[in-house]
């Protein structure tokens, strides 16, 4: 239960002058609605429903759902029978009936500093209509899925918010996953097709995007699955020096001088990607978008239709495609947004996620853009070409709302506040983060470094599943404690569950789950009903599990002590241990692996792994490089192993379960190793003990 009155000691309450003109000033207020969010949904949400348009009305329920799965099937459904579409509502709208069409939608901020465009609501509700227009030239259809693998450029927002306005579903991946992760999710969702880019930079490595999308495609082919097509973005190459589509136009980017920038980055070697065109398959966006209408009527969509699918570790291996609907979704996104950050007409807000994690779906897209804001939207590194990079761009853009990960801010507190200094930052009001629990050391540098002990750091809790925010503090309302995501989102109720799913009342610490739906929740994982009934509703039946262990303190306050399920978090994404494991078991020389993770002081987690090897090989420095580089290839980047342990055994119980609990002691080299007597042979924990890997990383 949310306290009466809010806390007066050992927290940190928001400036004055946020207060004034904030949506939610004041605990009080945030108590009263929450009860309201929670007593009369149907009140409560017919509010939010009031801004956005919809061809046909609801009738019925605000939401109906079931939650318990020994009543049956696990259903979430919102607003039944209204239909709207939600591109409509998150340009048409602002340009016809919130006259914003001259409001700047994004800055884009390149790779390069030097490197801006930026793009008018009308201007991006042009090159959307125009999108979607080619996308069904090429045959897209609604419910179709598309997969998008693209770096993070205004035509990647184009991209997906064309796919919405004609109800095809997006699938995107995040341009740092391999070729092998790409095309899993192709496979999966069935994509029929595919929308990438030449290749990008990310700091000064040089990304062949379409080489490793062909690469891509070429496993989907050997699973006989082909792609209708590939629409490919010149980013990097213009007409000169590509090797694509050889009589298609310049890309239309407004900023004057990339051309002239490109040549420089490549006198200064750096080299523009390598193109593969495959004329069965291949086109070029710009030859495409030449020729299509800015005309397109919106296709009105039910409540229900399905509006992405986002890919999300699962602990089985196999990546979760998490769906999401298009009402619930919207009212959540926009309204959290809106509430969260306190957002207000003349904010500029800048989230440095990347679109490819949910993050970026619900806090660059589609949250901001439904609230008619101004977004920065980041191609680069924080730490490119220098550590100063993110205050530069505050300054430049004069950000008002920041939102970022613990995990960049611990990298940029070593440098110091020097970096910080150098810019005034004065323009910030509200600072954000997502991803993981920040430690509370983070979180006061982040507030009074970076915020000048001035704004409201809101440390938001929430997952791919929960679409938005579910446990944050509103920056007016909400007094701060570091380190905890406080109290629930207007709609959300958690709850605290010991071993045997009993819910616990006061201070406590157990499970995280949830007790009923909020409108932008997951509805099921894409083509597995079962799993995602498995997955997050069986353990515990009439909640959701959300796989977090939290503690409630004597306050009330919720803190996200970590995963408790077989999932790491390293720099803010989740990874599966059985993924990382299962790319290291398909090397020849690997019979066994167990991978477990290690406190990292940057990353949050860093990735331990065990390897047990085939009789006869022996270990060695250059095949610990090949494992690792086998795991940067089956998944990605992110996934590379920072410790490699050789492991002739693994401490398992008789039954032969490895003993992951002992393998994390082991990693960070604890040796209160508490009750190992269901060990078969305790014998195999001393030789790893002597094995450690004790090279930092
Ligand atoms: C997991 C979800 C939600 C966008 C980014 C990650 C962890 C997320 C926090 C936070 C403590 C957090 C949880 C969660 N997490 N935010 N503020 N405090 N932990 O999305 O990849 O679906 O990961 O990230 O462990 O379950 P995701």
């Amino acid at each position: 239960m949310i306290p009466d009155k809010a806390p007066k000691e050992d927290v940190f309450h928001a400036a004055g002058g946020l207060r004034k003109d904030a949506h939610v000033p004041s605990f009080e207020t945030y108590k009263e609605l929450y009860t309201k969010s929670v007593d009369s949904p149907d009140e409560f949400w017919g509010d939010v429903v009031k801004d956005f348009f919809w061809k046909t009305k609801h009738a019925g329920r605000f939401l109906d759902y079931n939650f318990d799965v020994t009543k049956g099937e696990i259903f979430i459904k919102c607003m039944e029978g209204a239909t709207t579409n939600i591109c409509y509502n998150v340009l048409d709208r602002n340009v016809h009936e919130r006259k914003l069409g001259e409001k700047i939608a994004f800055y884009w901020e390149g790779n390069e500093p030097g490197d801006d465009l930026t793009i008018t609501y009308k201007e991006l509700l042009h090159q959307v209509c125009k999108f979607a227009n080619v996308l069904k030239s090429q045959g897209v259809k609604k419910g179709d899925r598309v997969s998008i693998y693209m770096p993070m450029v205004i035509e990647l927002v184009v991209a997906m918010l064309a796919c919405a306005r004609i109800g095809a579903v997006h699938s995107i991946v995040f341009a740092g996953y391999s070729a092998e992760s790409l095309c899993e999710r192709i496979l999966d969702s069935q994509c029929t097709l595919l929308i990438t880019a030449d290749g990008f930079y990310r700091g000064d490595k040089l990304i062949n995007l379409k080489l490793i999308a062909d690469d891509a495609l070429q496993k989907c082919r050997d699973k006989s699955f082909s792609v209708l097509r590939c629409i490919m973005l010149k980013h990097l190459c213009k007409d000169e020096g590509a090797s694509a589509g050889s009589q298609s136009p310049p890309a239309k980017r407004s900023c004057p001088d990339m051309q002239e920038k490109q040549k420089d980055r490549v006198k200064k070697g750096h080299p523009l990607p390598k193109v593969p065109w495959n004329p069965e398959v291949d086109v070029c966006w710009h030859t495409l978008m030449d020729g299509a209408s800015e005309d397109c009527e919106p296709e009105w969509c039910e409540s229900e239709d399905p509006l992405f699918i986002l890919y999300t570790s699962g602990s089985t291996g196999k990546p979760k495609g998490v769906m999401h609907t298009v009402s619930g979704y919207m009212l959540y996104t926009a309204l959290t947004f809106k509430l969260v950050f306190d957002y207000q007409p003349g904010d500029v807000y800048w989230c440095t996620a990347d679109i490819g994690w949910i993050t970026g779906h619900s806090y660059i897209t589609y949250g901001p853009l439904a609230n008619g804001a101004t977004c920065v939207l980041f191609e680069g590194l924080p730490t490119y070409p220098d550590v100063s990079r993110m205050w530069e761009i505050v300054d430049k853009y004069h950000v008002t709302k920041f939102y970022t990960a613990p995990t960049a801010i611990r990298l940029l507190m070593k440098y110091g506040t020097e970096p910080v200094h150098k810019y005034k930052r004065d323009s910030l009001k509200v600072l954000g983060t997502v991803g993981e629990p920040i430690n509370p050391e983070a979180w006061q540098w982040y507030y009074n470094v970076v915020g000048d002990k001035r704004c409201p750091v809101v440390d938001t809790f929430w997952q791919t599943e929960t679409g938005g925010h579910v446990l944050t503090p509103l920056p007016a309302a909400t007094p701060m404690k570091p380190g905890s995501a406080t109290f629930p989102f207007f709609g959300v109720i958690p709850a605290i569950l010991n071993e045997s799913g009993e819910e616990l009342e006061g201070p406590s610490e157990g499970y995280l789950v949830f007790k009923q739906p909020w409108p932008g929740m997951m509805r099921t994982v894409y083509g597995n009903h079962d799993r995602f009934e498995t997955t997050y509703f069986k353990k515990f039946p009439g909640f959701y599990v959300t796989g977090d262990g939290c503690r409630r303190d004597k306050d009330g306050y919720y803190w996200i002590t970590g995963r408790i399920d077989d999932m790491l978090n390293v720099s803010g994404h989740l990874l599966s241990t059985a993924e990382v494991e299962s790319a290291l078991v398909e090397h020849e020389a690997v019979a066994e692996a167990a991978v477990v993770g290690r406190p990292h002081p940057v990353k949050g987690e860093s990735l331990y792994c065990f390897v047990t090897l085939n009789d006869g090989v022996s270990y060695n420095k250059a095949l610990e490089a090949q494992l690792k580089q086998q795991v940067r290839e089956k998944i990605g980047a992110i996934a590379t192993p920072d410790y490699i342990q050789n492991a002739p055994g693994l401490p398992k119980t008789r039954s032969g379960k490895i003993m992951r609990r002992v393998l994390r002691k082991i990693a960070s080299n604890e040796r209160d190793l508490g009750d190992i007597s269901t060990l078969a042979d305790s014998s195999v924990v001393e030789q790893l003990f002597e094995n450690r890997c004790c090279a930092a990383v």
